[in-house]
């Protein structure tokens, strides 16, 4: 089923391709510059959007195995996630039941048990407290209601998604609308995580849409990747998710070949994206022994302290594992992507933060070729738009999937 709707997506792409067209949306889009600036726009975006939606906290590869666990602050939850025992990933709030200390500090690792590094009370994998220092001192205490709070969590296409509010009614599978199983086919549950790298950027919505734009691309990026890339972009919808690609002369090699001959390469091609802070895109590797990879960057945007600021993790994971010289060749593609996002992309969004900070211009605009900005501040309202659980399930209930013709 997934399957098909790649080659559907890479045949109409092929057409486009050979027709020299792109789909268009009907008109031009004109968003409120406020959306960027107003902090009290901002608060509700946190709550209506961030605190209630399942978020990427991790990729799978970096907690591969049982016990492995990633801690992150997501939202400003601080969030545990955990692989147990049995291969199922959970996630907990990390916030002690005695006093409210984190209890595992931000970063990866491999533990049985973990221990709160203000008195020591300790957790075990499943989140329950199995130590208090000096419990008899301490006086009664009901041990089984203490753990670490669960919050929803559940891992789709090599990626853990959780919620960071355990009270959000949001149903994880009708939130991702089908993407996941179209997503699936990246392959990201089977790579090798690589390395991970953090830069700060703009408001968190000036930085993503710089990830749904292809315009861009032969521009501001014109002394990095070059003046070669495309910057026609067909977009592919899932609820609020969407895929970003471009009419390719490559796939024209493919035409006359049946369906199931076609690489996958050419079916995943492009940069997939997961509403609301998160973006796939791979790029081919090669090492100084001859090895090669595909690389894929996940890159997870965080809200900052304010609405005018947002940090966003990069997340690094390889189809193979990496020879010395192969991880060699990876870090030094993650300094030059590390340098073009930091340095072109979020280097102009925060100047477009602080211009549109003036109040001087009232929009901004997402032309006919940018229907994937359109789609994503649309989908931005339709959420600040819906303040309850109900009107929240309401938007997913039935998986709206939208192509580009
Ligand atoms: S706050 Fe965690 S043990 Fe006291
Ligand atoms: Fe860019």
């Amino acid at each position: 089923m997934s399957h098909d709707a790649l080659m559907h997506m890479a045949r109409r792409t092929l057409a486009h391709t050979r027709a020299g067209t792109v789909p268009l949306a009907d008109g031009i889009v004109k968003v409120p510059a406020a959306n960027y600036v107003d902090p009290a726009r901002y608060q509700a975006e946190l709550a209506l959007i961030f605190r209630r939606l399942p978020l990427v906290a991790a990729a799978s590869a970096e907690l591969h195995r049982p016990r492995d666990y990633r801690s992150i602050e997501l939202a400003g939850v601080p969030v545990l996630v955990v692989r147990g025992d049995d291969g199922e990933v959970r996630a907990y709030l990390n916030v002690c039941s005695h006093r409210g200390a984190v209890v595992v500090p931000e970063g990866h690792g491999s533990a049985r048990r973990f221990t709160c590094p203000y008195h020591a009370w300790t957790y075990d994998a499943a989140g329950c407290l199995v130590g208090v220092l000096d419990r008899e001192e301490f006086g009664p205490l009901d041990v089984a209601s203490h753990g670490l709070r669960a919050l929803p969590a559940a891992e789709r296409a090599g990626l853990v998604f959780v919620v960071p509010d355990p009270r959000s009614t949001i149903d994880i599978d009708a939130f991702l609308s089908g993407y996941d199983q179209v997503l699936d086919h990246l392959g990201l549950g089977r790579c090798w995580f690589v390395g991970q790298q953090a830069v700060a950027g703009p408001n968190w919505k000036v930085a993503y849409d710089g990830y749904l734009d292809f315009y861009h691309l032969p521009v501001l990026h014109k002394d990095t990747f070059g003046t070669e890339l495309s910057n026609q972009a067909i977009y592919d919808a899932w609820g609020p998710h969407q895929r970003v690609s471009s009419p390719d002369e490559r796939l024209l090699r493919f035409d006359a070949l049946p369906d199931h001959d076609w690489p996958l390469a050419a079916l995943t091609a492009g940069v997939w994206t997961v509403f609301p802070q998160t973006s796939i895109a791979g790029f081919p590797v090669k090492g100084s022994d001859g090895s090669a990879t595909s690389l894929y960057m996940v890159s997870t945007l965080f809200p900052g302290a304010d609405v005018a600021s947002s940090t966003t993790q990069q997340t690094f994971l390889s189809t193979v594992e990496p020879t010395p010289a192969l991880q060699a060749a990876i870090e030094a593609q993650m300094r030059f992507l590390l340098g073009v996002v930091r340095d072109e992309d979020y280097a102009t969004g925060l100047r477009i933060q602080r211009a549109l900070a003036t109040g001087l211009r009232r929009n901004v605009l997402f032309g006919r070729n940018e229907a994937g900005g359109q789609r994503f501040h649309g989908w931005v309202d339709r959420l600040l738009a819906a303040p309850d659980g109900a009107s929240l399930a309401g938007l997913f209930a039935v998986p709206e999937v939208a192509h580009q013709p």
